[in-house]
């Protein structure tokens, strides 16, 4: 265990406040325990001395002798093994137990002590510093009452020591079970937090080193409900998502590499060809305007990625400015005019008056209604209708672009916004790469707006809406 370890801290922390609560627990039991010896100690020699008070009458009546009542305090002294004096109401002793003989008519309770008996009240002194007794003794003084009449006391003395002795095996047996308490709840806190907090963390920890090395796939398992299991949780959705980053970055390189070897593949071999001879001259410029196409693809793609992936870092600022939703949506129809010519398409520009004037920046905006439009055109089938529309709703524009033809499945409808996502691979991989919905996203969300896609169930086919707002 490590002296810094989060197990040593806890321990320290918990065997201090265990430690100091068992620490008073035992000095009020001690403290507690001695009073309540002292107190058993005092009934008993109440007890006793009640049985010498009765001689004392006797004799003071004349009915017993001074001997018979030193014989019976020399007998409670044996029994309860405390030295007795027998005093007159002056507190001068006239009887003794064998011990104290020596005392005999001297004044043993000072004429303070004397006044308070005389009240028929006790006095008890638990560290009687006696000229008489000596020091350190429990000195117990009874008064004796003939009726109102005091006629004098019983001095009971026992040495401190004695009496100390029997408390100390108490405290002795006090403190060693503390000691043994604190020990084994010290063993106990150990394993509790050894289970419940170094372990699972230990495995977490080193759940994330085996991470940070590239093992991704590691995944950390602690089936408890506590903070400590939402850690692991929290953990595992972090490793689920870096897996994920990382699946996407290696899709993507893959993706990238495969759209930019294809053109690259035709463009060479088409060259390859002519300075080979092996395409016939005449043939030439044909292939030549191939590799154009492909190169001018090649740009395009390039681009893509360089728009996405500025996109991504938010390095792409935004040119706002007030711009005429219509006036581009007529631009682009306009300069797509080949295209729909080729498929002979019906296109329908249905716009909400002349103009209609929005925020948003016109090179971006044209993107985006250029790669709408021609994903129309691409996936409309042949000789299919296009409708192309803006109007207004509330302070916003709302511009569709609508074409005949396939609809999407919700698979469909989820995934096509992710890059390079393209549904009919074989139909459309020449003229695709499944870069324009993503880019057309991100430009709109850039604008702070929304683009959504619905099927159309009437005469089948897909409408893409996005928002702008109006000013
Ligand atoms: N109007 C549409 N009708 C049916 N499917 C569509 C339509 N627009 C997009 N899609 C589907 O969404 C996919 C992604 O479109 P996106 O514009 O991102 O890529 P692309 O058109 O394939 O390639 P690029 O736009 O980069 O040339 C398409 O491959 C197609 O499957
Ligand atoms: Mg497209």
């Amino acid at each position: 265990m490590k002296k810094n370890s989060l197990v040593s801290k806890l321990l320290m922390t918990f065997t201090l406040i265990i430690a100091t609560c068992l620490v008073v627990i035992a000095i009020v039991l001690s403290v507690w325990f001695e009073n309540y010896h002292f107190n058993q100690r005092k009934q008993q020699l109440d007890l006793q001395a009640a049985l010498i008070s009765k001689e004392r009458i006797n004799v003071y009546n004349g009915n017993s002798q001074l001997e018979d009542l030193s014989s019976v305090a020399n007998y409670v002294s044996l029994s309860i093994g405390a030295d007795i004096v027998v005093t007159d109401y002056r507190g001068v002793a006239i009887s003794s137990s064998e011990s104290k003989q020596s005392l005999l008519r001297t004044q043993i309770i000072d004429s303070k002590n004397v006044e308070d008996l005389k009240s028929g009240k006790s006095i008890e002194d638990r560290n009687g510093k006696n000229r008489a007794f000596g020091d350190s003794q429990y000195v117990y003084y009874k008064p004796i009452m003939y009726g109102d009449t005091f006629i004098g006391s019983i001095v009971m003395t026992t040495p401190l020591e004695q009496i100390k002795g029997q408390l100390k095996q108490v405290y002795t047996i006090i403190w060693v079970s503390i000691l043994v308490a604190l020990v084994i709840s010290s063993i106990i806190i150990y394993y509790v937090c050894d289970r419940l907090l170094i372990i699972p963390l230990a495995k977490i920890n080193t759940a994330a080193k085996r991470l940070a090395k590239g093992d991704i796939e590691n995944r950390v398992y602690i089936r408890s409900k506590d903070e400590i299991g939402e850690l692991a949780d929290s953990f595992n959705t972090m490793a689920e998502s870096l897996e994920e980053v990382e699946k996407n970055r290696r899709e993507f390189i893959s993706n990238v590499s495969h759209e930019l070897r294809s053109p690259i593949t035709s463009i060479k071999g088409f060259i390859a060809g002519i300075l080979d001879g092996i395409i016939p001259l005449e043939k030439e410029k044909y292939y030549l305007g191939i590799a154009y196409e492909e190169i001018q693809r090649l740009t395009r793609l390039i681009n893509d990625l360089l728009d996405l992936s500025a996109m991504e870092a938010g390095k792409l600022k935004l040119n706002v400015s007030e711009i005429n939703i219509n006036e581009i949506i007529r631009h682009c129809t306009i300069s797509l005019e080949q295209k729909i010519k080729e498929k002979r398409l019906k296109v329908d520009v249905v716009l909400e008056g002349q103009n209609l004037y929005v925020a948003g920046d016109r090179d971006r905006l044209i993107q985006v209604v250029n790669n709408l439009i021609d994903n129309a055109i691409k996936y409309c089938n042949e000789n299919g209708n296009v409708k192309i529309s803006t109007r207004s709703k509330g302070n916003k524009a709302l511009i569709s672009v609508y074409n005949d033809g396939a609809t999407l499945t919700e698979k469909e409808k989820t995934y096509i916004w992710d890059r390079f996502y393209k549904s009919d691979k074989s139909r459309t991989n020449k003229v695709s790469t499944g870069l324009g919905l993503p880019i057309v996203r991100h430009i709109l969300s850039l604008h702070g707006e929304d683009i959504w896609v619905e099927n159309k169930t009437g005469d089948k086919g897909v409408i893409f809406t996005f928002s702008l707002k109006k000013v």
